[in-house]
């Protein structure tokens, strides 16, 4: 599965580097080459012989060494790989790679590379949920940044909760995912997601019940079949996928300069449930009683069509693929829409209360295109995205 390939492995400092030795043992039974880089702390918990001796190369642990400069040098190391793996990636790697330090060979090799980066990291959950740490994901989830893990549980130091690294089982899958070349390899697919916030004053907002659960299934199905993948989330309530490239809005108007930014792209699939109306006299204080028992009259301005805008663009995608949430008259409603909104396909849904689908985890949907109404059973939502993605790369490979 992974014969011919080479791993740049990079063993952090922490108390789970005692996996790493298994994963490295996976990754050469999978046929894979592994380069270990183990730094000043990962040498702590595990010896460098048994690293070498394990991958069958030598392990490189100093930026400066003389030997290593005079053979291939720290940058010409970055390079060598298909595919950069921490692990254990500790706070402190991820900080410094969040904020482009550079001062030991492991950080030096990650700021240098220009090969995808997959992390698995494993620190205390206090450590993990910290926001500084959560700040420092989140920068680099957005530079594109490969995550597994961490998983919930017992861990090393007694505690319980996420930091645990994930097991090196399931870090192989996702190297094999990381490096399989699915039929969106080299495509770019645009995908919002969540709900918008339209403030009311500072403190108040006009929102809607959309989870985000339907959109970042979709992002982790197009990202699995290769595609890099840019993903504006308005305030969602599931985190976005690993491995894609997250912009985070709030309203309707920055989701669209998001958007518009984030062209050109081959495709794009617009499942945001985006506020048709913003506040057109939102207050700059909190509005307050005024004691008359009369309500605020608030104004409203409608938001720009996002999906039509993109329709239309100059640089349109070559596949525009816009939801359509509706109650009553599904089909019908949605045919109208992909009409005037001029997007390729509807993927229509019921969003009635009795469905369960807004907020749930399954989806009904009827995928509406220039060929007619096709409705597919009801499934998870995972599985609509795994089918909806697999229909856009056919639709990209046949245009
Ligand atoms: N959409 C958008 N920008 C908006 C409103 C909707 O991009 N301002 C997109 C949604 O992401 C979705 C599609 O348009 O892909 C349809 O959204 P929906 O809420 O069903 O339709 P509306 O435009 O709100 O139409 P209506 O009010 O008639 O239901």
């Amino acid at each position: 599965m992974l014969a011919g390939k080479r791993i740049l492995l990079v063993i952090g400092g922490g108390i789970a580097a005692y996996k790493s030795l298994l994963l490295i043992r996976l990754l050469k039974g999978a046929g894979a080459a592994v380069t270990p880089v183990l730094t000043r702390a990962g040498a702590e918990f595990v010896t460098p012989l048994s690293v070498s001796a394990l991958a069958g190369e030598k392990v490189h642990q100093a930026l400066f060494d003389l030997t290593d400069e005079a053979e291939m040098g720290h940058i010409q190391l970055s390079r060598v790989a298909d595919l950069v793996v921490v692990a254990p990636a500790t706070a402190d790697l991820m900080a410094k790679l969040a904020t482009g330090r550079a001062e030991d060979l492991a950080s030096t090799l990650l700021l240098a590379t220009d090969t995808p980066v997959l992390m698995a990291p494993a620190m205390n959950v206090r450590m993990w949920q910290h926001p500084a740490t959560q700040r420092n994901l989140a920068m680099l989830l957005a530079d594109g940044v490969r995550l597994v893990g961490p998983d919930q549980g017992e861990m090393a130091c007694g505690e319980f909760g996420p930091g645990r690294m994930a097991e090196p089982e399931a870090i192989l899958a996702a190297i094999e995912a990381a490096l399989s070349d699915g039929p969106l390899k080299g495509r770019h697919v645009l995908v919002t997601s969540g709900p918008t916030h339209e403030p009311i004053d500072p403190v108040r907002y006009i929102a809607n019940r959309s989870s985000g659960a339907q959109g970042t299934a979709i992002a982790a199905a197009l990202r699995d079949l290769g595609a890099e993948v840019t993903f504006v989330s308005g305030p969602a309530s599931v985190p976005p996928p690993a491995g894609v490239r997250v912009v985070r809005v709030e309203t309707a108007q920055q989701m669209l300069a998001a958007v518009q930014a984030a062209l050109p792209a081959d495709a794009a699939v617009m499942a945001a449930a985006v506020a048709d109306w913003r506040v057109a006299n939102q207050g700059a204080q909190k509005m307050k009683k005024d004691g008359s028992g009369r309500a605020p009259a608030l104004e409203f301005a409608e938001n720009p069509d996002i999906l039509a805008t993109v329709s239309k663009a100059a640089a349109r995608p070559r596949l525009v693929v816009g939801f359509a949430a509706e109650t009553e008259h599904v089909v019908d409603h949605a045919t109208a829409k992909r009409a005037r909104k001029g997007c390729d396909w509807i993927v229509a849904n019921d969003v009635s209360p009795q469905t369960g689908i807004m907020g749930g985890s399954e989806n009904a949907v009827v995928l509406i295109s220039d060929a007619g109404a096709e409705s597919w059973p009801r499934m998870g939502k995972d599985q609509v995205a795994k089918k909806l993605a697999l229909r856009i790369a056919e639709a990209l490979q046949n245009s």
